[in-house]
């Protein structure tokens, strides 16, 4: 259970480190506090623009023997403006620097909507048509260099995995979506699953933190009752359920305690019959992607976006 195994044949431990919404002068402690307290798997990305200081991090943890690269599983993504074929293995080679590392275990396709070279917001002027197939195929050259180990793809829906399969040389080896209790995502699970394609949950705990995505996963009342039989926190609890559920989870923190909580899910299981509860939850999609929706973008509506899967 601490671990997955992908379709390149390497391990993707199941609970890794989110950095999305650290803030630069937080997310380097919070790195380190992660690392020393055990995590094995760091999830970064360029548009989280915090990727220089947890270089930094990196580099001293490394230098202090507290960890060594190998023993880690660090991954990033590449961020809509670098969509074009020229593009990607420039800003891979931005992130590895950014990182101060030689090589990534993993490389996502952040967004499969695409920007003008440049841009970090998504205005109907930026906007411009994806070329998966493009992209992809400069991806897969990545792969082939060895300096990306794996790589995926992050928020495709189920369509849009068939369409990039009938084009790929190389299998994604990870989705990364949005996927806690109040979002299952079971088709999409189950469809990655048939592909061979390991699924990541991002927001596993709902990002209570983040007030426009409105997720009170953690109050749910099945989640609570869970929690309170098996004695856990309502957070433990959904990211037990999600490496149940046969999928990593990535939990951001900045709080040690609450990075050390999180890591607490091991040695413990939820039984079936409480397992099976989780079925009655509503579900919801909290990050919807209105931010690169709009009608005189390339998407239209969170309808188009997602392909109807919402
Ligand atoms: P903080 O970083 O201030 O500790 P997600 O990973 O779903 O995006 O959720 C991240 C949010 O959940 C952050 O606001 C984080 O707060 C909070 N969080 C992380 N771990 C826990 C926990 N064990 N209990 C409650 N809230 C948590």
């Amino acid at each position: 259970m601490e671990s997955f195994t992908l379709n390149t044949g390497a391990k993707i431990p199941s609970l890794g480190f989110g950095t999305w919404q650290s803030k630069p002068g937080e997310v380097a402690t919070a790195v380190v506090a992660a690392v020393k307290a055990g995590y094995k798997h760091i999830d970064c990305a360029k548009i989280y623009e915090n990727q220089e200081e947890i270089g930094a991090a990196l580099k001293k943890l490394f230098e202090e023997g507290v960890v060594k690269r190998e023993d880690l599983f660090i991954t990033s993504k590449l961020w809509s403006a670098d969509h074009g074929s020229e593009d990607v293995p420039e800003a891979f080679n931005e992130t590895l620097k950014a990182l101060q590392i030689d090589y990534l275990d993993l490389y996502l396709i952040h967004w499969p909507v695409r920007l003008r070279k440049g841009s970090t917001e998504w205005t109907s002027e930026d906007a411009i048509p994806a070329d998966i197939p493009a992209t992809w195929s400069a991806m897969e050259k990545l792969f082939d260099s060895g300096k990306a180990r794996a790589i995926g793809i992050s928020n495709f829906s189920c369509k849009k995995i068939f369409n990039l399969l009938a084009t790929a040389r190389i299998v994604p080896a990870v989705n990364q979506v949005e996927c806690h209790p109040g979002w299952q995502q079971k088709k999409l699970q189950d469809l990655c699953e048939a592909k061979g394609i390991h699924l990541t949950g991002y927001s596993p705990l709902g990002s209570p933190g983040t007030p426009w995505m409105k997720g009170s996963i953690l109050a749910d009342p099945t989640v609570v009752s869970v929690a309170e039989e098996l004695g856990k926190s309502p957070a433990q609890v959904c990211l037990r359920w999600g490496i149940q559920a046969g999928h990593s989870v990535i939990p951001k923190s900045v709080t040690e305690a609450r990075i050390k909580q999180n890591l607490d899910i091991f040695n413990w299981s939820i039984p079936d019959n409480l397992f099976a509860k989780f079925g009655e939850i509503e579900q919801i999609r909290l990050l919807k992607g209105d931010f690169c929706v709009a009608e005189n973008q390339i998407n239209k509506s969170i309808d188009q976006l997602w392909d109807g899967e919402i």
